[in-house]
């Protein structure tokens, strides 16, 4: 008999929503999950979330998320608000006792990923961080086939997040374009995901050298709130205040080289989330825009050379929990419903999973590197390893 676990969430827009109903599917798809989530209490200011508190089930709305971090049936909270909010809730969260689910990128800057880290560490608490394109079953399947070396020693690695949401230039400017409210433009935005799915695959990256423009240097001002997919024609003008675009050379530690590249603004692709790895003796990619593919192909013991398309099936990673058979569609919600599962199984056995704080903290690194590389014009050292650092490992418990 599953035992009930409170719930409060910070936010209630995109992710807060996504988060809910993640909580809200979990025993469709985890029938075994051991903590069965009670959504208690959920802030958010804007006009209309009481309501949407109510819609989504929570016991509660309030405005004011130190409610949330102070409710005493609250045992684990979704930090899902603007970056600016994330320190400061995360940090209160932890202090309280809460575990955390936390969207990425953990803070406007590095610093701020860092010092939530300090906080979560300190308090002893299980976290769990929004990078959830690692869950896809085809993902899975790829760091199988990576980790067995089927596919020999891997020398090349290319990443991306081009994404158009912004490239319009009627796209709104949102918190995500200003320095208070977001803090890195897509250096915190989408790279996280990409160095992220890198140093999942890979291991740790050593050193990067980076470029960053912005193409879009003034748009209209729009509310919190204001979906960055809205458009809007008309109205004052402010300044875009950080990048629109990043690119990097990467080096790992295994000695792999590669690039990852991240855009907003990048017309014809949409959600372009994706990799490649090349390895001695074969290689793989995978693209969000196509989730339930891997692209895969192994010299040994074929004599027609190219690739060929394994769709997701059951066996790969979680698939089997939501489809019965290859070939039928999982979708962006599901990897929410897995990130779910995860959280609250780590807070069930004490076993923290991934991606977790320390896997964003060593991300963060990474992306910390490229944004002086950017000022140098140099290669940039990742610095210390998360793990040497002191962060606890996953597999290793409280
Ligand atoms: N994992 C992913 O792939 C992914 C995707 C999208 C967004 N995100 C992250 O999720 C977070 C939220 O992004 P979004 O696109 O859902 O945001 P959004 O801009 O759609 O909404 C922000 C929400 O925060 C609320 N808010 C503002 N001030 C608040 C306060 N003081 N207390 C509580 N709520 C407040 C607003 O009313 C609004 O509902 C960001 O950190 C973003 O990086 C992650």
């Amino acid at each position: 008999m599953a035992r009930e676990i409170g719930i409060g969430t910070v936010s209630l827009s995109w992710m807060g929503q996504l988060h809910t109903r993640a909580y809200r599917r979990l025993f469709d798809h985890y029938p075994e999950c051991e903590l069965k989530p009670r959504l208690i209490l959920a802030a958010d200011p804007a006009d209309g979330a009481r309501e949407t508190a109510g819609r989504l089930g929570y016991e509660g709305w309030t405005g004011d998320w130190r409610e949330v971090v102070g409710h005493p049936d609250v045992e684990a909270v979704s930090i899902t608000a603007p970056n600016f909010l994330h320190r400061e809730v995360a940090v209160a969260a932890a202090k309280a006792g809460k575990h955390i689910w936390l969207e990425k990128p953990c803070g406007r800057f590095p610093e701020e990923t860092f010092e939530i880290g300090k906080a979560i560490e300190e308090a002893g608490v299980r976290s769990m961080i929004g990078l959830m394109y690692r869950h896809a079953p085809a993902v899975e399947y790829a760091k199988e086939i990576l980790t067995s070396g089927e596919i020999g020693e891997i020398t090349h690695y290319r990443g991306y997040f081009l994404a158009d949401y912004s490239a319009d230039p009627n796209g709104a400017l949102t918190w995500r374009f200003k320095d208070e409210y977001g803090g890195l433009g897509v250096l915190g935005d989408i790279m996280p995901h990409a160095a992220d799915m890198a140093q999942n695959l890979l291991g740790p990256i050593e050193s990067v050298s980076t470029q960053q423009d912005t193409f879009i240097r003034e748009r209209v001002e729009a509310p919190m709130g204001a979906s960055h997919f809205s458009i809007t024609e008309g109205g004052e003008m402010g300044a875009v205040e950080n990048e629109d675009y990043a690119s990097s050379l990467v080096r790992f530690g295994n000695g792999a080289r590669g690039t990852l590249e991240a855009s907003r603004v990048c017309v014809g692709p949409r959600v372009r989330m994706s990799f490649e790895v090349n390895g001695t003796r074969g290689a793989l990619s995978w693209d969000f825009e196509r989730l339930n593919e891997l692209r895969l192909y192994r010299t040994d013991g074929e004599d027609e050379r190219g690739y060929k398309t394994v769709y997701a099936a059951p066996g790969m990673g979680d698939f089997a929990g939501f489809q019965p058979g290859a070939g039928i569609s999982m979708g962006y919600d599901d990897l929410k419903v897995i990130e779910a599962e995860r959280f609250l199984a780590s807070i069930a056995d004490g076993r923290q999973r991934e991606p977790g704080i320390r896997e964003i903290v060593s991300t963060m690194r990474v992306v910390g590197a490229m944004d002086r590389s950017c000022d140098t014009g140099g290669w940039e050292n990742v610095g210390e390893p998360a793990e040497k650092a002191g962060w606890r490992g996953t597999g290793g418990g409280a």
